[in-house]
Formats: structure tokens, sequence, C-alpha cells
């Protein structure tokens, strides 16, 4: 054989390669199987009921992941319109609508093999599919009507291409309920990219670099549930930008350079449940700048610049389980900054620059089982500092500057089940549940199971009675 034959017979065979392995790289079924995305939902009832083995209740609170069954709709909740009209029933339609997953390929081969052809996709799943020519650019869809979930992520999308793809006067997205346009390159977005998405119900725009949000942009997306901006460029919050988005639960903003809180920025989301803003430049913010959000349930405050809260900010969010605020440079917490919070489970105080606690701080935290206050520098705990929190499981002192703690500061903790100590100036450990130096009540701390006190260079003392009132103690 000629060495020239040889060669296209190769190049023919590495070509075949190629084809194949671009084929394997997506994949069709008929159903969404095991792809989820990330959706925060209310938390789970339950989600804080946890057995005393696994107390570190931080953990199971925040994100839940659900996988996309309850958004999109099954046999129970047939969709809307522009189904197919079979004279038979939804089985048939379902099986005949199919999803399409592909990553690491190309979007040419993506868009001849697959989207010019076939008209009958309910979901396209694209990852790492990424623009080459940013200017023209697009998913070729043949039929966007029945299409419940677009994902396009790390693919360096940029606005030309949603514009292009969804932006289009003759395209109707009116099934669409998911679309995921995480970790690209998306800066600016406009109010049309998104008018046909009318049953929208989730937004995922993470991970790009949007910084200019236009005040109408959410304007036709009145059945959004979650929008997640995370990871973007924003350090503003135009006016009335949520107030379309009455059914939002979940609205994540945290990693963003957001600086300034206007005073009615979360106008008329009546039914959020959660707000993530960890992670941006917030130094002060209004006084109630929440009092709209009466559904709140988790609010993320966490790694920003604050220094303090007014009496009675929170007043308004009743439904309160769980606030991060650690990571800031809060110096203390008066007398009604957490009034109110009857329902609170969670509160995270670590990494402040905490020197004092009120003593009736705490006072209205009746369901409080968490309470973080690790890395502070606190150097004196009043006595009944604590002494309304009787769901209490979890205490982390550690890492402050108290040489003592006074005499019966636990003296309510009948639920406590853990209890951090590390690394303080504590010189002595004295009676946790009495007054008295000698009394012993094995009742009060009867759940304690977990102590930890290490670290303390200054420890010299531990009055017995420490011990013989920790009976069920399991770990030192
Ligand atoms: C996106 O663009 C960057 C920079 O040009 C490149 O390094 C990266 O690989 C691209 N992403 C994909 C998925 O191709
Ligand atoms: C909350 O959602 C319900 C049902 O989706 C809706 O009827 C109600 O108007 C919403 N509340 C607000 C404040 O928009
Ligand atoms: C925040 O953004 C930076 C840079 O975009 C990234 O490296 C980091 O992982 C992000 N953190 C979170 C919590 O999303
Ligand atoms: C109780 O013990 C602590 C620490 O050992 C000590 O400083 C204090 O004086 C004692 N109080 C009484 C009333 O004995
Ligand atoms: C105790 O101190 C050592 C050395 O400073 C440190 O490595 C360790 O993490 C500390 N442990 C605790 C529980 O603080």
């Amino acid at each position: 054989m000629h060495l020239h034959t040889q060669v296209v017979l190769i190049l023919t065979q590495l070509f075949l390669i190629v084809r194949v392995t671009d084929q394997t790289k997506c994949a069709l079924t008929s159903s969404y199987g095991t792809v989820s995305v990330s959706y925060f939902a209310t938390l789970p009832s339950s989600a804080l009921e946890t057995d005393a083995e696994d107390i570190d209740v931080d953990a199971d609170v925040g994100r839940h992941r659900i996988d996309l069954t309850p958004l999109v709709p099954t046999a129970d909740s047939p969709p809307q319109s522009d189904y197919p009209t079979y004279n038979d029933d939804t089985e048939d339609v379902n099986s005949f609508l199919k999803v399409l997953s592909c990553s690491d390929t190309s979007l040419r081969a993506v868009n001849e093999e697959y989207l010019r052809p076939v008209d009958s996709y309910k979901g396209i799943l694209l990852e790492r599919v990424p623009v080459q020519n940013p200017s023209a650019d697009h998913l070729a869809l043949k039929n966007e009507n029945y299409l419940e979930i677009v994902r396009w992520r790390d693919s360096n999308v940029t606005e030309q291409q949603v514009a292009l793809t969804f932006a289009r006067d003759e395209r109707k997205f009116s099934n669409l309920l998911i679309l995921d346009l995480s970790a690209n390159l998306l800066s600016t977005i406009r109010r049309d990219y998104f008018s046909r998405l009318e049953r929208l119900k989730l937004l995922q725009l993470s991970a790009n670099q949007l910084h200019n949000l236009p005040s109408d942009i959410f304007n036709d997306l009145s059945n959004l549930v979650e929008l997640d901006l995370h990871g973007n460029r924003v350090g503003e919050l135009p006016l009335h930008l949520f107030r379309p988005l009455g059914k939002l639960r979940v609205l994540n903003l945290a990693n963003n350079t957001i600086h300034d809180l206007p005073r009615n920025s979360f106008a008329g989301l009546g039914n959020l449940t959660e707000l993530h803003l960890a992670h941006n430049r917030l130094y002060v913010v209004p006084f109630q700048v929440f009092k709209e959000l009466r559904s709140l349930e988790v609010l993320d405050l966490s790694s920003n610049m604050l220094v303090s809260f007014l009496d009675n900010f929170f007043l308004l969010n009743k439904q309160l389980r769980v606030l991060r605020l650690n990571g800031n440079i809060i110096e203390k917490i008066s007398k009604n900054a957490l009034y109110g919070l009857r329902r609170l489970q969670s509160l995270d105080l670590s990494s402040n620059k905490l020197v004092f606690i009120d003593r009736n701080a705490f006072d209205t935290l009746d369901e409080l089982r968490y309470l973080n206050v690790n890395q502070n520098q606190i150097y004196i705990l009043p006595s009944t500092v604590f002494s309304a929190l009787r769901s209490l499981r979890s205490l982390d002192l550690s890492n402050n500057l108290m040489r003592a703690l006074p005499n019966s500061i636990f003296a309510s903790q009948h639920s406590l089940v853990r209890l951090h100590l590390d690394a303080t100036n504590l010189e002595s450990l004295s009676n946790w549940v009495s007054r008295n130096n000698h009394t012993v009540n094995k009742e009060i701390l009867r759940n304690l199971r977990y102590l930890s006190i290490r670290n303390n260079t200054r420890l010299k003392e531990i009055e017995p009675c420490v011990f013989r009132n920790v009976p069920n103690l399991e770990t030192l």
C-alpha cells in the first residue's frame, strides 16, 4: 500500500473516532433522571430536629439539594400549553419528549446533530459547550415550545447568546421553568431577554460578571420562585428591582460587592423565605430594611462589615429561624437588638469583635438551639445571659478573652448537648449550675455529652463539682 493511502486511511479512522467520541458526549434520555439543580427550598420543619448524635445543627440548615421533579410538570400537574395534541394521554406526550445532555463538546456539533433536526426537547442541559463566535453563536432551537429546562453553563456565554436565543419576537418559551446560565461571561442583562419566559420559576445567573442591573429586568417574571445571582459584581440594587417577584422564595445575592441597601430594597418580597447576602460589603444597613420580608426564615449576612444593629431591628421578621451574622465587625449585642425572634433556632455570631453581650440580649430567643460566639473578644459574660435559652443544644464560646464564667451561668441549659470552651483565658472552672460552689445537681446538664476545654493555657483550677454536674459526658 502506498504511504499516501495509508495516511488517508489513518486520517479517516481518526475522523471517525472523533465523530464517535463527539457523539458520546451527548446523551438523550426521556426523563431528567438524576439531574439536579441547586434549589434552596424552604427548610423542612424537621431540618433542625437532629438527634443528640448529630448536633452540628448548622450543617443542616441552609443549602438543600432537591431534584427537579417538584418544579417540572408531572402527570398530576400537566404542563399548560402548546403541547402536541395527541388523542391519548400525557404518557405518550412524555415519551415523545426528550432531554438532551451534552458536555465538553462543540456548540456546532450540538446545533447540527441535535438541535436543528429535532423539535421535541423538554430539556437541554449543556455544560462546557463553549461559545466560539460571540456575535453569532446561539442555540439553534427548532422548536422551543415544549422546553421546560435550559441549562447552558460554564460555556463562556455572553449577553449576545441570550439575546439571539431567547429575545426574539417569534420565540415562545411558554413552558420554560428553569433557565440556568451560571458560570458564564454575562455582564449586562436586559428585560427583553426574559420577557418571553413568563412561567419561569428558577433563574440561575450565578458566577457571571453582572454589575449593572436595570430596575425593570424582572418585570415579566412574576412566577419566579428562586433567583440566584451569587458570585457576580453587583454593587447596588436599583429601587423596586424585586417588586414584581411576589412569589419569590429564595434570593441569593451572596458574593457580590453590594455596599448599600436602600430602605425599600426588598419591597414586594412577601413570600421570600431565604435571603443570602453573605460576602458583600455591607457596612450600615437602614433600620428594619428587611421589614417587608414577613415570611423570611433564613437570613445570611455573614462576611460583611456590619458594626451593629439597632433595637428591634428584626422585630417584623418573626418567622426567622436561621440568622448568620458571623464574619462581621459587630462590637456588642445590645438589649433589644434581637428582640422578638421567638422562632430563631440558629444564631451565628462567630468571628466578630464582640466584647459584650447584654444580659437580656437573648431573652426572647425561646427556641434557640445553636449559638456560636467563637472568635470574639468577650471578656465578661453576665451570669443570666443564657437563662432564657432553655432549648439550647450547642454553644461555642471558644477563642474569647474571659477569665472566668460566673457561677450558675448554665443553670437553664437542660437541653445542652455540646459545649466548646477552647482557647480562652479561663483561670478556673467553677459551678456552672448553681451559685454555690459545692452544690451538686446532676439533672440540669444531664444531656451534655460533648465538652471541649482545650488550649486554655491559664486554667489552673477546676472545682470538683464541675464534672460531678455533668454525669453523662462522653467526650472531653
Ligand atoms: C472560556 O474562555 C476562557 C478564556 O478564553 C478559556 O480559558 C476557557 O477554556 C473557556 N471555557 C470553555 C468551556 O471553553
Ligand atoms: C405569595 O404567594 C401567593 C401564592 O403564590 C400569592 O397568592 C401571594 O400574593 C404572594 N404574596 C405576595 C406578598 O406577593
Ligand atoms: C466568591 O467569588 C470568588 C471569585 O469570583 C470565588 O473565588 C469564591 O469561591 C466565591 N465564594 C463563594 C462563597 O461563592
Ligand atoms: C467558688 O470558686 C471560685 C473558683 O474556684 C472562687 O473564685 C470563688 O471565690 C468561690 N466562691 C465561693 C462562694 O466559695
Ligand atoms: C490549640 O493550639 C494549637 C497551637 O496553638 C492549635 O494548633 C490548635 O488548633 C488549638 N486547638 C484548639 C481546639 O483551639
